[in-house]
């Protein structure tokens, strides 16, 4: 037993739909959000800049005692994971991999898509793990940065979050893909818009149960799983906490009230 909090970091609110997975797996866990409000969007940026961001944020999360931390954001999952897993001593799970083994156990015709920020997309994170465990498979990336500032800024089902859908996945839509992975954790607050718009023959994959599950097989495994005095939810940002509640209270339905805290001294 081991009733240390579990770390959940994203560049912003993205990562409360894996927080929320994780709250449903694991309601007997302490859970340390945070979310980097003040220097979103990390998907445009450099591997070496979101690396450097990623580190404070592992900082300031071991600071606060975390016994296991969920990268619950497919940029940094993408391109800073190996980098974090060598400099810090404590388990690090990511989202990517859940994400490739749902969407090959979806998958019937091995025709699939996968959306992400650039940074996730030029990483070709998905696309190489999709073609090493099934060669044969045809994968069809495409960048959607937009739906970043979309669900940040709650438009995720009205004219502008149907347009941007339209624009983006036009193409991808004449595919004829049956799998569509959401590579980024703020894309499956659009999630009702762009199932919409792919239609019924599409499946989507949203990495958060299955990344949440892994977490959970983890804890158990190692002995570090909490106890009945455990689940408590603690959140900070470095930004806009007032928005930040908004979402949180939309999307999780919970009021939480989120701190702010300088990241940069970490
Ligand atoms: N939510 C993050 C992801 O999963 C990134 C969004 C961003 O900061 O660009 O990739």
């Amino acid at each position: 037993m081991d009733t240390r909090p579990i770390g959940i970091f994203d560049s912003g609110v993205g990562g409360l739909t894996v927080a929320g997975q994780v709250i449903k797996a694991l309601p007997h866990e302490d859970i340390i959000y945070f979310g980097d409000t003040a220097r979103i969007p990390y998907g445009t940026k450099s591997t070496e800049t979101v690396t450097q961001f990623s580190r404070q944020i592992m900082h300031f999360l071991l600071e606060n005692n975390v016994k296991a931390v969920i990268i619950a954001c497919n940029t940094v999952s993408s391109n800073c994971y190996e980098t974090l897993k060598k400099e810090f001593d404590i388990p690090i799970i990511e989202v990517v991999i859940p994400g490739v083994e749902t969407c090959l156990s979806l998958t019937k015709t091995n025709r699939v898509g996968v959306i992400g920020t650039e940074a996730t997309i030029r990483s070709r994170s998905y696309e190489n793990r999709l073609k090493e465990a099934r060669p044969g498979i045809e994968v069809f990336p495409k960048a959607c940065p937009l739906f970043v500032s979309l669900a940040e800024e709650g438009f995720t089902e009205n004219e502008i979050a149907k347009l941007t859908v339209k624009t983006y996945l036009g193409e991808l839509k004449e595919k004829n893909i049956d799998t569509l992975i959401l590579g980024c954790t703020h894309y499956p607050l659009l999630k009702k818009t762009i199932s919409e718009f792919m239609g019924e023959g599409v499946g989507i994959v949203d990495p958060a149960k299955e990344t949440a599950h892994k977490m959970k097989d983890y804890l158990e495994a190692h002995g570090l799983t909490g106890d009945d005095t455990c689940g408590k939810r603690t959140f900070f940002c470095s930004d806009n906490t007032e928005k930040f509640d908004m979402i949180c209270k939309r999307s999780l339905g919970i009021d939480c009230r989120a701190r702010k805290i300088n990241i940069e001294k970490y």
